[in-house]
């Protein structure tokens, strides 16, 4: 039995982790759903976006699924205090073109791994008299972390390379350490092939041969980019999962917010939040169980059930529906 925290959100988080539940009712899995709040209506109720009750079950579950919030200016950002209070130092991003899916590449499979916690993120910015300075963390721990858990991840799921992206010819100390200690850990992985790339000429290679590359290892605010420029590439944000790793607890979300233009009206593209729990079903050593989703979603994306994101005609719950009845084929 596990025991999962449900965050569901808000917007059209509700509706894709509605959906995504309702496929995962479909494995014979014994999962325990203990829901949980965060985001802006729950602010409006009580005047918390992220409750400490929530971060409590979030640390007592085996999992959590997080669907999407609005995050209005001013309050605490959810997602980012979860992340870093539970220290969720690594940020999976797996793309992976899905047949049948209108996209610029139909045949790609690459994982982008994002540190979570420094770089950029750390939120240290002051105004100056002419303007404004960010201070950028990057520390050896950090970058090690991250890197060994790229090459772990590389070696578990058969890749043979694994690429550091980092603009170490401008940032010559920050990104100096996140490439020293890349191929200080590489260099424990004798069977692994380790390369590294400037940033710009990743984003541009992402356009020109994406074919390339495997698994891709990078500081906190590239990672943001490239894995949004990745998603691009396989049909957009309705499709692209993500997970947050630590040491002893997972959240696992799609990359997509609360898209609040679209909320209410059962249009969301549910795959994302689907794909999200396969990530958390392999997580969990239910390898199996996530190949049966992953295939059951292939399956009715070929027969042209999808959601007008991707030109077809199916509402949010007709696809998991129709997901879901995939799974007994
Ligand atoms: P967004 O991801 O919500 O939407 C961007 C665009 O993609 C919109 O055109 C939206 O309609 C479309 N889209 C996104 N997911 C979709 C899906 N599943 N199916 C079909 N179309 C989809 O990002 P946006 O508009 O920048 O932010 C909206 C709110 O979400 C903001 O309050 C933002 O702060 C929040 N947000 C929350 C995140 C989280 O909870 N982790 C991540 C990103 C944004
Ligand atoms: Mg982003």
């Amino acid at each position: 039995m596990y025991r999962i925290t449900v965050i569901p959100g808000d917007g059209i988080g509700k509706e894709v982790m509605e959906a995504a539940l309702h496929v995962l009712g479909g494995l014979d899995l014994e999962l325990e759903f203990v829901y949980a709040e965060a985001g802006n209506e729950c602010f409006m109720r009580c005047g918390e976006t992220i409750p400490e009750e929530t971060v409590k079950l979030v640390r007592r579950s085996d999992a959590t699924l997080f669907g999407a919030v609005t995050t209005v200016p001013g309050q605490k950002s959810a997602i980012i205090t979860l992340r870093r209070e539970l220290d969720l130092f690594a940020n999976l991003r797996p793309v992976k073109s899905l047949p049948g899916v209108p996209c610029l590449y139909p045949d790609l499979d690459f994982v982008i791994v994002r540190e979570n916690t420094e770089d950029l993120y750390v939120g240290d910015e002051e105004f100056t008299a002419d303007g404004a300075v960010a201070r950028r963390i990057i520390t050896r721990s950090a970058s090690r972390r991250i890197s060994r858990f790229a090459f772990e991840y590389a070696k578990r799921e058969g890749w043979t390379r694994v690429t550091a992206v980092h603009k170490a010819n401008v940032l010559k100390k920050t990104d100096g350490v996140f490439r020293e200690e890349f191929y200080r850990v590489a260099s424990k992985y004798p069977g692994m092939e380790a390369e590294d790339y400037y940033v710009d000429a990743t984003a541009m290679y992402l356009i020109t041969q994406p074919q390339e590359f495997q698994v891709l290892v990078t500081t906190n605010l590239f990672g943001d980019i490239v894995s949004d420029e990745a998603a691009g590439l396989i049909g957009g944000l309705g499709l692209a999962p993500s997970a947050n790793i630590g040491e002893k607890n997972a959240i696992f979300e799609p990359v997509h917010g609360s898209a609040p233009q679209i909320a209410g009206k059962n249009i969301a593209n549910p795959t994302a939040m689907i794909l999200t729990t396969t990530l958390m079903l392999k997580h969990l050593n239910k390898t199996q169980e996530a190949q049966k989703i992953q295939k059951a979603l292939e399956r009715t994306l070929l027969k042209g059930i999808m959601t007008p994101d991707l030109g077809g005609n199916a509402s949010t719950m007709e696809m998991a529906h129709a997901i879901k009845k995939e799974l007994d084929e």
